[in-house]
């Protein structure tokens, strides 16, 4: 890897806690319906969990996005070209990622992610797979504005998001985000990103809350994240992890919710939980054809091409960043 050492521009405290994480968790646990940003599971922990998640029988979309990487990197070569920067939006998978850099050749790789061993661990993985590539790893929240290092910012860019990640946000910040990401990359840029489908409910809970009981460790981990780091007192074991369909809103989303009444402390603060509430962890919503097209032009990105697995479970589009003014 040519520059290993990455940048660092996550804003800390003196105990090295995310500042933003403290405020989202005391917010969101002081609103009627308690609620906490889904990206705050990807700590080490969470994000080795969710590695593991990608492997479960259940949790088909690792597998069907591999397979459309698999099955089209002709197509991705010749509507993509060679020699972009491709920059990923989260650490990058050691399967799907090289993938991707085999198909079309790239200039340069620069992931962006918040959880810096992660990312530097996966960064070096990629590296040793490709000596001849420049890789940049950039420690950042992408939902902000990044400034790409100098060895990337004169290259075309790729943006690359895959995994049905923006499925995680509610449409206005996923549109944000989007709009983000466009004034990351700039002008001229492509974004290949993976959205997943809408499909029935029982394929779709199975999904989300497996057999082993690795989605569940997933969001439980996320209190025991909130113990360790802002001194918590949450009773971890009278949550218990839910995942539902909300079909006027095409999600699934993930609660924990209290087997009986609790009272715990957060940063000094005091929280209570009746048996049966919840706290709202994760949305992750799917997508129709139609509803990805108008997400992405919302967002600033104009869809060129479509792909979707065997089983037609997961999409992947290819979009500009131009704005089609083809009505008034
Ligand atoms: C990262 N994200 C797209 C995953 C999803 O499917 O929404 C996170 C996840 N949560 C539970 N399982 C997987």
């Amino acid at each position: 890897m040519r520059s290993s050492e990455g940048l660092s521009l996550v804003e800390t405290d003196e105990n090295g806690v995310a500042t933003a994480f403290r405020a989202d968790v005391l917010q969101g646990l002081s609103e009627p319906q308690k609620a906490i940003p889904a990206r705050w599971f990807y700590d080490d922990i969470g994000s080795e969990l969710f590695e593991d998640i990608t492997r479960l029988p259940e949790y088909y979309p690792t597998r069907a996005e591999t397979e459309i990487l698999s099955r089209h990197g002709e197509e991705f070569r010749q509507l993509i070209g060679e020699g972009r920067a491709v920059v990923e939006f989260g650490s990058g998978s050691s399967v799907k990622t090289p993938l991707l850099l085999d198909a079309i050749a790239p200039a340069a790789y620069v992931p962006l992610d918040i959880a810096g061993d992660f990312l530097r661990a996966s960064a070096e993985t990629l590296a040793t797979k490709f000596p001849d590539l420049p890789v940049h790893p950039v420690e950042a929240d992408f939902m902000r504005e990044v400034a790409l290092p100098a060895a990337a910012a004169h290259l075309p860019k790729l943006g690359f998001f895959p995994g049905s990640t923006i499925g995680n946000m509610v449409a206005r910040t996923a549109t944000d985000l989007l709009r983000t990401m466009r004034a990351t990359l700039g002008e001229g840029s492509l974004l290949l990103i993976g959205m997943d489908l809408i499909k029935g409910p029982a394929v779709l809970e199975a999904a989300y809350d497996d057999a082993a009981g690795v989605t569940a460790r997933f969001n439980l981990n996320l209190a025991e994240r909130i113990n360790r780091e802002l001194d918590g007192t949450i009773p971890v074991d009278a949550l218990r992890h839910v995942a539902r369909w909300n079909d006027d809103f095409a999600r699934i989303e993930m609660h924990l919710e209290a087997s009986r009444d609790i009272a715990f402390d957060v940063a000094g603060r005091r929280f209570a939980m009746g048996e049966g509430e919840t706290i709202h962890t994760e949305n992750s919503h799917k997508f129709s054809r139609r509803s990805a097209t108008l997400l992405l032009l919302a967002g600033g990105w104009t869809p060129r091409a479509r792909w979707l697995d065997s089983e037609g479970r997961f999409s992947m589009i290819l979009a500009d960043a131009t704005i089609p003014r083809s009505a008034p």
